[in-house]
């Protein structure tokens, strides 16, 4: 068996990023598929993980220049720039998130450095691959803290409350885009005892929601309501179907207490799901939580990391939503990479070696060149 791979697991560094990684769970079982493992200082620091706790693991804990030193995989959770990895092997693996559309520079400099980047974000929606989709384990959390960060916000209670003094009835949330995150704060809002409605362009989430007792809210009799594309993901709807869902929404949103936005189609804007004039339609002291705020907001003005009030409505979203909940959201990440790692992992090499199938989805960069279809071209 050849000696086992160098792994580098670092401190992030862009502003409000709170994840980590690896966790000393991750860490212990990497070491146990032979590699060797070491933690910058601090890594963990926000996520509630101690560097002595990656020490008890099993990992060297140091400064950024020692744990780089001969690495050939380098984990992040948010790609770091390329002269970070100074001192990394010759064509070291960067797994990390990458936003590689955004971030185009970035993933030139990983290239001309001769890094190899992994876009775990870019993991193809095969059964196979489930357990090592970050956007679905983040998604998850992050469905879960809008509407945890909307009650906080809320005036009111959530669950109908039968009191000495009074009744107070259940608070109305409808969640707008039912993928993962959806999901999740449609159940969340349950359990908080809301009364809950939802909608989507795809129609195949009208039983989803139906299962977790909420009320579906969609747009019949409009051609091309099938919004479905590759992969599961939205695809964008027609000028008809966008009217038609305006005129839907705006009639329900004006009844609802909680408005949780979910929608995305990847590679574009977010579309824009509520206008300030249907905001000006809702109650005074309405709380919307925005998902899609980073990647440009489902709604009319909403600002990331901002509370914003228009027309005695809230609307909120965070620039970074799992980062949130950065313990779980750590753990869940570090356990995709693990996931990822060990089903690659080969005993011979000593280390992983990628399929096509998976490899040619995620990887961005190698031999010096950027190589991924949908960045050539
Ligand atoms: P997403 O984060 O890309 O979008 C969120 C939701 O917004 C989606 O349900 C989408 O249909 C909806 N949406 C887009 N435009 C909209 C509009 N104008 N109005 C209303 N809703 C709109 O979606 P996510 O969470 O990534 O999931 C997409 C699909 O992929 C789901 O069917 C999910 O079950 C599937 N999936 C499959 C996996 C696998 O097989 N490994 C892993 C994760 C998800």
């Amino acid at each position: 068996m050849a000696s086992g791979r160098r792994i580098a697991v670092l401190q992030e560094r862009a502003p409000g990023e709170t994840r980590v990684a690896a966790t000393p769970e991750t860490v212990r079982k990497l070491i146990a598929l032979g590699a060797a493992v070491a933690v910058e200082a601090g890594a963990g620091a926000a996520a509630s993980i101690g560097d002595e706790d990656y020490r008890a693991a099993g990992a060297e804990v140091g400064p950024l220049g020692q744990v780089l030193a001969g690495a050939q995989i380098v984990l992040a959770v948010q790609a770091p720039q390329a002269p970070l990895l100074t001192g990394a092997a010759q064509g070291a693996w960067v797994v990390a998130i990458h936003d590689p559309f955004v971030q185009r520079e970035r993933v030139d400099a990983l290239a001309g450095a001769g890094f190899e980047a992994l876009a775990m974000e870019l993991m193809p929606r095969i059964t196979r691959a489930q357990s090592m989709d970050v956007l679905s384990s983040q998604s998850n959390l992050a469905g879960y803290k809008a509407v945890i960060a909307a009650a906080d916000v809320y005036g009111r209670a959530f669950p109908m409350m039968m009191t000495a003094a009074g009744t107070i009835s259940a608070a109305k949330v409808f969640v707008m885009g039912v993928g993962v995150a959806g999901l999740q704060a449609i159940a969340t809002a349950r359990r908080l005892g809301a009364q809950v409605s939802a909608t989507d362009v795809r129609a195949a989430t009208k039983e989803q929601i139906q299962s977790l007792g909420a009320k579906p809210i969609f747009v019949e009799s409009v051609a091309g309501i099938e919004g479905e594309g590759s992969g599961g993901y939205a695809t964008e709807m027609s000028p008809e179907y966008q009217r038609a869902q305006a005129e839907l929404v705006s009639s329900h949103i004006a009844k609802q207490d909680i408005v949780i936005t979910t929608a995305l189609i990847p590679g574009r804007a977010a579309p824009r799901l509520v206008t300030d004039a249907q905001i000006a339609t809702m109650k005074t002291g309405s709380v919307i939580f925005d998902l899609a705020a980073p990647q440009g907001g489902n709604v009319e003005g909403t600002i990331a990391d901002q509370v914003v009030e228009r027309h005695g409505v809230k609307l909120i979203g965070f620039a970074n939503t799992p980062a949130h909940l950065p313990a779980d959201a750590s753990a869940l990440y570090a356990r995709n990479l693990l996931n990822f790692l060990t089903a690659f992992w080969d005993k011979e090499q000593g280390g992983p070696v990628l399929d096509a199938e998976i490899g040619d989805a995620i990887r961005l960069t190698q031999g010096g060149k950027v190589v991924h279809t949908r960045l050539l071209g």
